[in-house]
Parts: structure tokens; C-alpha cells; sequence
């Protein structure tokens, strides 16, 4: 199945950093009974990041199982041109790449494109929307980093709501079905003001995983972040994205 695009419903999107990594099938079953059916893999070199997290074997071997996620595997690495083929032959849904890392964004664009993957691309929090912006024609998913990225746990930078409501004002303006995607430090505190902002995929990882109850936790977020994206761009949204959601239901 290919990747969902944005239907004006908002994904709540568990970041399997936080998951038990020894057990993070088991991890995951809850969470796909209670309706998630995306997830996060953090893909961290250690060089572009300071942490070394998962390979191409993780989302291999997640797919090769009945009732997979739909997988964004995020690369945080320092030669995403080498790596991004890579994940997205081992099944990733979207790859995403930081701009960070990639001087000629365009050209790995399409070489993804042109191998079936859906693209993402990434910024860090002092990295401004502006190279975002200008890419938002040819990418199915931008994303803005909520945390200095390389761990789970910290705190969400509100100085970031501005970039992404001018990264979902452009999107809508454009039309764009391209998700806007949030990641670092969503929790029950800001995940609303997130998706007010104009957020449609909440990468979740200690709020969902290290919650008493994951499954009440995802569920609990995910009707907070459709409240309030509805409540601030319902109206606002594109004719396809409203026909889209009128089909979706
Ligand atoms: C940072 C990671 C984290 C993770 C989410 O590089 O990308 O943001 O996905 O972790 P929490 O939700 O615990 O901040």
C-alpha cells in the first residue's frame, strides 16, 4: 500500500525511540489495536547526531510482518544520499532526509521519487522555514524539528510554532498535499498548540511509550491534536484536502 497522504485527519505518530528496543513488535501491537497504523523510526549516525539509534533491518523486518505500520524512517545522518536508498528499498513508506545534510536537496528528491518512496524533508530548530518553503512543490512531507534532534525525552521549543503555521499557510496556499510534521517533545501539554499551529503527523515517542497506558496515551493525544487543528484550519481547508476528508469520513 502506498503512503497516506494528509486528509485532514491528524496522526499522532509513535517514534520507536522509545520504544522497548527489545521488544518493539510487542511495543507496537497495543498501539496498532487502539488504531495507529504509523510510525517513526529514528535513523541516527552518530556524526550527525551525537547517538546511534536503528538500521534498514528494523524497517525490514517490521514489514515482513502482517499488520505492518506505514513507516517514516527519519534519517539523521550525514550522507543522506548514500543512506536514503537504502531505507526506502528496506520498505520505509517516506524517507526523510535533513536539508541540513544535503547541499543539492533536488536531486535526491527525485532519485527517491523516481524509486517509489515518498520524500520528506527535514530542519533542524535553527534551521529557518525558508529552504522548506522553497521545496514544498516537490516534497509529500516537511518537517520541523520541535528538539535539537539525537534524543527522546526533551523538551518542545515553542519558539517553533511560527515556522511551522508559515510552513501550513504556504502548504495550504499552495495546495499542497504535503504533511507537516512535528517531532520533539509532543506531549499532552503541546500537543494541542503543535496542531494548532498547523501540525497534521505528531511524532510522539516518551509521551506514547512511557506512558502508564501507550494505547489510552495515543488515543488521548490524537483527539486533542484533531481538536485543535480543526478548531484553528478546519475551515481553512484545501478543496482537495476537505473532498479527501469527506471520502475518508
Ligand atoms: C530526536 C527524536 C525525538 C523522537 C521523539 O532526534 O527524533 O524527537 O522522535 O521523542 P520524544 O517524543 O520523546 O521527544
Amino acid at each position: 500500500m502506498k503512503a497516506p497522504r494528509p486528509d485532514g485527519k491528524v496522526r499522532i505518530v509513535p517514534s520507536l525511540l522509545a520504544a522497548d528496543f527489545a521488544a518493539v513488535r510487542q511495543s507496537w501491537a497495543p498501539l496498532a489495536a487502539a488504531g495507529a497504523d504509523w510510525a517513526s523510526v529514528d535513523v541516527m549516525d552518530g556524526h550527525f547526531v551525537p547517538n546511534l539509534s536503528f538500521g534498514p533491518d528494523l524497517v525490514s523486518a517490521l514489514k515482513a510482518k502482517p499488520g505492518a505500520p506505514f513507516i517514516d524512517s527519519h534519517l539523521m545522518v550525514t550522507d543522506p544520499a548514500a543512506y536514503a536508498p537504502v531505507f526506502a528499498a528496506a520498505g520505509s513508506d517516506w524517507v526523510t532526509f535533513h536539508l541540513e545534510a544535503c547541499p543539492r536537496p533536488k536531486a535526491l528528491i527525485k532519485k527517491l521519487k523516481d524509486s517509489g518512496v515518498a520524500v520528506g524533508v527535514a530542519i533542524k530548530p535553527k534551521t529557518p522555514a525558508a529552504g522548506l518553503l522553497k521545496l514544498l512543490p516537490d516534497i509529500d512531507l516537511a518537517l520541523v524539528m520541535t528538539v535539537e534532534p539525537g534524543f527522546g525525552g526533551q523538551s518542545f521549543i515553542p519558539e517553533m510554532l511560527p515556522k511551522l503555521r508559515e510552513l501550513r499557510e504556504a502548504i495550504d496556499r499552495l495546495g499542497r498535499r504535503c504533511w507537516l510534521q512535528v517531532d520533539g517533545g509532543v506531549n499532552d501539554k503541546w500537543v494541542a498548540p503543535a496542531a494548532a499551529a498547523g501540525g497534521d503527523s505528531l511524532v510522539a515517542g516518551s509521551a506514547v511509550f512511557k506512558a502508564a497506558d501507550p494505547a489510552a496515551a495515543w488515543k488521548r493525544l490524537t483527539a486533542a491534536a484533531q481538536e485543535a487543528f480543526d478548531k484553528e484550519w478546519g475551515a481553512a481547508l484545501t478543496p482537495t484536502l476537505s473532498r479527501s476528508r469527506e471520502r475518508a469520513g
